[in-house]
């Protein structure tokens, strides 16, 4: 049992769970960077609601999100890290392993600041529908990342993440890995986007995506692939011209994902000059750490062979 503020501790214990072997490519990394954006992913610039703060996902409101189908695992993964560290909030456990998930697969050093709170019920939890949905195009991008005050250079670096992991077909709708290693954070997903030849396929879902077909693989290599949104990205003048920038130069590319990412787990969060959160939430309930959750992972229920979401089909397949 760590002693409350020892946050190297707390990352020594998240490092010791990304190793995974009989799960997906063998890392936890990639759920743990999907958790801490979905987390903060929800945050409304107007209305300031949402955001990391709080750890709605606890909530079935928000957890049982289909947009969130998946996540369970990342949860799951952390109770250990929650057990030995049990004055860590969600929110700041969530948004660390993030953090420390990137870094460990090569990535660069994210800033990352503690303080937040968790909800004590799900009053607050925000509503449903403002994750983005991978089978759209730009407008939806920046209707969805405007929203929450970024701008198109920043939409570019943080689409990004899918350097790393996979979709999977139960819990969003689609299927396979953007890149070749994908626990190894890089610059390849925007390289591959410009280089390789993308073709739209149906899955057997009736879900649209795209797949690089490789003349020399073999039978059974899994295909990369791209989503819609993915593949707005080399389309939309705007964009592109960042996607081109950070397949030549990955330093670039680190360095704006670096800021991006510390900005997207900040959102709507007030600090003082001494960094201490002023949220009112903190203000009133102080840094309420909420009770350990079970170590089994419940979330979303399975849909055989599809879209979680699906009813007769999956027309707008969310992440
Ligand atoms: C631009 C809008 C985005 C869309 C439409 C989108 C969509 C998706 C979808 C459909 C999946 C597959 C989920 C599954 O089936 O398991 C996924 C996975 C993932 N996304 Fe995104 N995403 C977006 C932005 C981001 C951002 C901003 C990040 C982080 C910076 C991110 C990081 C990831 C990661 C790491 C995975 C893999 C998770 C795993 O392997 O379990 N995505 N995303």
């Amino acid at each position: 049992m760590s002693n409350p503020g020892d946050y190297s501790a707390v990352r020594r214990d998240i490092v010791a769970q990304l190793k995974k072997p009989d799960y997906d490519d063998g890392s936890a990394g990639p759920v743990f960077v999907r958790l801490a954006w979905h987390s903060a992913g929800t945050y409304d610039a107007e209305s300031d609601t949402g955001g990391t703060n709080g750890a709605g996902m606890r909530y079935e409101a928000e957890g049982g999100d289909p947009a969130n189908a998946g996540l369970q695992h990342g949860r799951a993964f952390l109770e250990p890290v929650k057990e030995k560290n049990p004055w860590i909030t969600y929110s700041d456990l969530w948004t660390l392993a993030g953090v420390v998930a990137v870094e460990e697969m090569g990535g660069p050093k994210v800033a990352w600041k503690p303080g937040r709170t968790d909800l004590v019920d799900d009053s607050k939890v925000p509503p449903r529908g403002r994750l983005p949905d991978g089978a759209q195009g730009a407008d939806h991008l920046r209707f969805i990342f405007y929203r929450m005050g970024f701008n198109d250079q920043e939409i570019v670096a943080l689409a990004g993440g899918h350097n790393l992991g996979r979709c999977h077909m139960d819990r969003s709708g689609f299927e396979g890995p953007w890149v070749n290693n994908p626990t190894r954070f890089s610059n390849q997903f925007f390289k591959l986007l410009l280089k390789l030849e993308w073709k739209p396929r149906t899955l057997s879902n009736g879900v649209q995506q795209f797949n690089y077909v490789d003349p020399d693989a073999d039978e059974d290599d899994e295909p990369l692939m791209m989503l819609p949104t993915d593949i707005s990205l080399i389309i939309d003048p705007s964009f592109r011209p960042w996607v081109e920038r950070y397949a030549e130069d990955k330093d670039l590319f680190f360095d704006h994902f670096a800021k991006v990412f510390a900005k997207l787990i900040e959102l709507g969060i007030r600090r003082d000059e001494k960094g201490v959160i002023v949220n009112t939430d903190n203000v009133k309930g102080g840094y309420v750490s909420a009770a350990k959750k079970s170590n089994t992972a419940t979330g979303p229920p399975k849909n055989e062979g599809g879209c979680p979401r699906a009813q007769g089909g999956c027309p707008r397949a969310r992440l």
